[in-house]
C-alpha cells in the first residue's frame, strides 16, 4: 500500500510500503526523515513515533498494552492518534494512509 509521511518541516514523501513491513520500515528503507527507529523495531525506544491521519486512526489494528506505555515516553507529546510506527505492519488497507511525523524523536 500507498503511505505518505508527512514531516513536521521537510514536505511529504509517499513510498510504497509491501505488505507485512512496518511503517516504520517503510520510511527507513525509503530513507523518509522524521523516523529514527533506535530499537530497530521493537517497540523499546518510541523513536519511531507518528502521528496518524485521525480519519484513519480507528480502523488500525489495536495497540497492546506495551505499546500504550510506551507512547507515554516520546520525545514529542502523545495525542489521541499517536503509534508507534514500528508496531503498524502495512496490509492492503494502509492505502492511502497518511502518517505525519513529530518534530523531534529524542
Ligand atoms: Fe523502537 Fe519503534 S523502532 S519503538
Amino acid at each position: 500500500p500507498k503511505i505518505t509521511y508527512v514531516a513536521a518541516d521537510d514536505g511529504e514523501r509517499t513510498v510504497d510500503v509491501p505488505v507485512g513491513t512496518s511503517v516504520m520500515r517503510g520510511a527507513v528503507s525509503n530513507g523518509v526523515p522524521g523516523i529514527v527507529a533506535q530499537c530497530g523495531g521493537n517497540a523499546q525506544c518510541a523513536t519511531c513515533h507518528v502521528y496518524v491521519d485521525p480519519d484513519r486512526y480507528g480502523a488500525l489494528p489495536p495497540m497492546s498494552d506495551h505499546e500504550d506505555a510506551m507512547l507515554d515516553t516520546t520525545a514529542c507529546p502523545r495525542r489521541e492518534t499517536s503509534r508507534l510506527s514500528c508496531q503498524l505492519k502495512a496490509d492492503a488497507d494502509f492505502e492511502g494512509l497518511t502518517v505525519t511525523t513529530p518534530e523531534r524523536q529524542r
